[in-house]
């Protein structure tokens, strides 16, 4: 299924007029929200590190010629950019594309190796989901369980999924015991594979100095983990540092928008919608 984008209308109503802009779309996917910056007149540079996207970025290079430019990186190399930007947007986690194809191994409806990497290229050292299982303590497991998806009883199936050493979704999906524990694991292993909490944070540090001012970072999350480091990070920029009893005001570095959640249409629409948060800050100076 076509990736359809989530909350693009609320990121585009935030941004405003953006013609002659420039922005980082940090996670092209399926270039919903390249298109639509492109078409209002922005000159775009995006990021994805699955190289599934390629083709797609390269024929919206060649639709929009050097308005557009691909990086096919982890977006933490932002830190790597050497000018500053109207805005800098995330949408962050999985596309669509990704998660019904099933040779990648993120889903558990359909078997397939344990993959579960983005990235899927040998030269960035990212373990598969197997791998990860396999170099991991039981401890460390655990942890992954209880961190990235909430699971109860973690300990106990962290031993099994030690002592069993899945190799295919089918394997893993018949380790767990609950049914209600399947997506989560499933949730957990992805993110830790493709170490996307370390990712967020470490190019939500190279965000400000790379913005111009008046420039906006704006984030879609899907779960509450990277919900929480957006929500945080946002809340120290708009703080002036010291001075716990004013927590935003109008000295800080960085104003916040209104966070949005789809509507009821939205989520009704495009199921992949309904826990996703945006946030925005505007940079003040
Ligand atoms: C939710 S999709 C983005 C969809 C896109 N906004 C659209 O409208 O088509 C997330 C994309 O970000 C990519 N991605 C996730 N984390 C990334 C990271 N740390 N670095 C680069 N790309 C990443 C994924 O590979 C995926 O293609």
């Amino acid at each position: 299924m076509k990736h359809v984008p989530v909350l693009l209308d609320s990121v585009l109503n935030a941004l405003g007029d953006i013609k002659g802009k420039r922005i980082v779309d940090c996670t092209f996917g399926a270039g919903g929200y390249s298109r639509a910056f492109l078409e209002r007149g922005a000159i775009v540079t995006a990021f994805d590190r699955d190289p599934n996207v390629q083709a797609d970025a390269e024929a919206m290079r060649a639709e929009y010629g050097e308005r557009f430019n691909f990086i096919p990186r982890a977006f933490s190399a932002i830190s790597e950019l050497e000018e500053t930007y109207d805005a800098i947007v995330f949408d962050l986690g999985i596309s669509s594309m990704q998660i019904d194809n099933p040779e990648r191994g993120f889903s558990f409806r359909a078997d397939a190796a344990l993959d579960m990497r983005m990235d899927t290229r040998d030269n960035d050292g990212c373990m598969n989901a197997a791998q990860l299982i396999e170099k991991l303590t039981v401890l460390e497991i655990a942890q992954i369980l209880r961190d990235y998806g909430d699971v109860r009883n973690a300990m106990q199936l962290a031993r099994v999924i030690k002592e069993k050493n899945p190799r295919t979704t089918f394997e893993l999906r018949d380790l767990i015991r609950n049914p209600k524990d399947v997506a989560p694991v499933f949730q957990a292993l992805r993110i830790a594979v493709n170490d996307e909490m370390g990712e967020i944070r470490r190019a939500l540090t190279a965000v400000p100095e790379r913005l111009v001012c008046g420039g906006m970072c704006i984030c879609v999350t899907f779960h509450s983990i990277e919900d929480r480091i957006v929500k945080n990070t946002f809340k120290d920029w708009t703080t002036v540092p010291g001075d716990p009893r004013m927590p935003v005001v109008a000295n800080a570095p960085f104003m916040a928008i209104k966070a949005v959640v789809p509507t009821a249409d939205e989520t009704e629409n495009n199921p992949r919608a309904r826990s996703a948060h945006m946030r925005g800050v505007v940079k003040s100076c």
